[in-house]
């Protein structure tokens, strides 16, 4: 809705993986307290801060770790490794003052098989608790009930064999972490007395964890080619539970449902957004996949837009903490560190929420993780390395992420790439985030402005934003290693204004449109 800026569509929501933003305690693992120590670096009501809308905390929660806080034993404390309860008050009462918003990690699809609820489940078929979760007889010949999978590759088969009950319990992913059945009504009301619990301690809403797989094939059967997926996005039960957890934070004013919808066909996400009562925003994972090409992303954002209804609102991200970083993943011809900050440009000028992975806005690339210290049993430590606050040379080898040993390594260029070192210097990283941070939070035009794509050229991606009151700008990205001539659109005006690039060096002022050439990698904010 044009014009609409609510505090979810207004600026960046900053997502923190607390294990590896700040460790206030020492021993390694990041805590609570660090994030109330760095929150200036997020939003001091400055330009000389990011400017964020909204921090998204992964799991805090107490957690046997075996998927690092995504396997709950407790929805409604706080793991010690991260601190008290009295710290996350704090921390919401911390970040609340500075204008930062909260959303707290919901992870519905599946508890810790510590948690008391499966164990109770597990202690026999005749428990109280036995239907909270997918327990079935196995197949003949020792196998389990159907054919599916586990999502983590090295795990197998996603059932697992009880021999006291003689069943085997469903598991999407670990098989420390049972999926909890969605088919049963008490759970449903369990979880929402869980929201109930955070949105009273103030939080302003919730990043659902696999939200499509809270509603399964109820007679759970194998997977047939051509026929609908059986274990997620079961319709229409997956859209009546969606309904029910909006109805859940509407009891609340002003909060906020963010779905982790990890579906790659774009119909089927938007239609988590699209009625209005569902979730506010759904995070579209098409961008995690797309090769670096102009086409494969210009044919993402106006898929988005053209299947999208009046009250969707797209949310961009290209990295998060199960996915390899822009810089390394985009490194072919040398052009990761451009393309990180190309990326930038596109989260905060695009027309969407944009959601910003710790250590994007530094350009971090990932960590080289020896085989000795992989600790997940995905590949996803290199991206969960901890943030490098300040020069190693100075803050000794916990880069002022921690005074103790880091629970994992961190990327090999914390040197150069420490926030500290970056703060300072206006050719960073860290500057053009707080650049395009503060430049969107003072345009209407790049918060809720209309859209339009273009024909810009080969490999030139290239969209405008239209405030209400005509204000426009203009935004390209050069998806080549190399230079680029900008084709024009035969309705723009001959001249811009240079508001932003990505390339340092390129002098201020206004540019005739047809002449306007990017630079490998580049990419450029013009006001027209
Ligand atoms: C998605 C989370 O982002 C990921 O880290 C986790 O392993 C799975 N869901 C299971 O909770």
């Amino acid at each position: 809705m044009a014009g609409d800026s609510t505090w979810w569509r207004r600026g960046a929501i900053y997502q923190i993986y607390p294990r590896s933003f700040a460790d206030a305690d020492g021993d390694g693992v990041g805590d609570l307290r660090g994030i109330v120590e760095h929150l200036d670096h997020l939003n001091d009501g400055t330009e000389r801060s990011l400017g964020v809308e909204a921090i998204w905390l992964s799991p805090f929660y107490p957690s046997p770790m075996a998927d690092f806080g995504y396997d709950v034993a407790d929805y409604c404390d706080v793991d010690p490794a991260f601190g008290t309860l009295a710290d996350f008050e704090r921390l919401v009462e911390e970040a609340h003052r500075r204008g930062i918003k909260v959303v707290v990690d919901l992870v519905p699809n599946h508890t810790s098989d510590q948690h008391p609820w499966f164990r109770d489940s597990r202690a026999g078929r005749g428990s109280p608790r036995r239907d909270w979760y997918v327990w079935r007889d196995g197949r003949d010949g020792g196998r389990p009930p159907n054919d599916w999978a586990s999502t983590f590759r090295a795990v197998g088969p996603a059932w697992t064999y009880d021999p006291a009950s003689e069943q085997w319990y469903l598991h999407s992913f670990l098989p420390q972490q049972p999926d909890l059945n969605w088919d049963e009504p008490a759970v449903e009301e369990a979880i929402h007395d869980v929201m109930r619990f955070w949105l009273e301690r103030g939080v302003d809403g919730f990043r659902i964890d696999v939200v499509q797989k809270l509603a399964k094939d109820p007679l759970l059967r194998d997977v047939v080619e051509g026929a609908p997926v059986p274990y997620e996005d079961w319709q229409p039960a997956i859209h009546e539970r969606l309904r029910r957890l909006r109805a859940v934070v509407d009891e609340y004013p002003d909060r906020m449902l963010v779905g982790e919808v990890y579906l790659l066909d774009l119909e089927r996400i938007v239609a988590y957004v699209n009625s209005g009562d569902e979730l506010h925003l759904a995070h579209n994972f098409t961008f995690v996949h797309l090769p670096w090409r102009m086409e494969a992303f210009r044919a993402a954002i106006d898929g988005f837009e053209a299947l999208a209804s009046a009250a969707a609102w797209p949310a961009w991200f290209v990295a998060n903490h199960d996915n390899p970083r822009v810089a390394s993943r985009f490194d072919d011809d040398d052009q990761g560190p451009a393309r990180a900050r190309a990326v930038l440009l596109m989260l905060y000028a695009l027309r969407g929420t944009p959601f910003v992975y710790q250590g994007e806005e530094l350009g971090l690339p990932d960590a080289a993780i020896p085989p000795d210290r992989v600790v997940d049993v995905d590949g996803r430590d290199p991206e969960r390395a901890p943030i490098p606050w300040r020069p190693p040379s100075e803050a000794g080898p916990g880069a002022g992420f921690t005074t103790g040993d880091p629970w994992l390594p961190l990327a090999a260029e914390a040197e150069e790439l420490a926030a500290q070192r970056q703060s300072g210097d206006p050719r960073s990283t860290l500057a053009l985030t707080r650049r395009l941070a503060w430049l969107r939070r003072g345009e209407p035009a790049l918060q809720s402005g209309a859209q339009r794509s273009l024909d810009a050229g080969a490999d030139l991606l290239a969209w405008v934003r239209t405030g209400d009151d005509g204000t426009a700008l203009l935004a390209i990205v050069n998806f080549a290693a190399r230079s680029r001539p900008f084709a024009g659109a035969p309705d723009l005006p001959p001249t811009a204004v240079l508001a932003l690039s990505t390339d340092p060096d390129r002098a201020p002022g206004t540019l005739a449109l047809e002449t306007v050439t990017l630079g490998p990698g580049e990419a450029l904010l013009l006001r027209l």
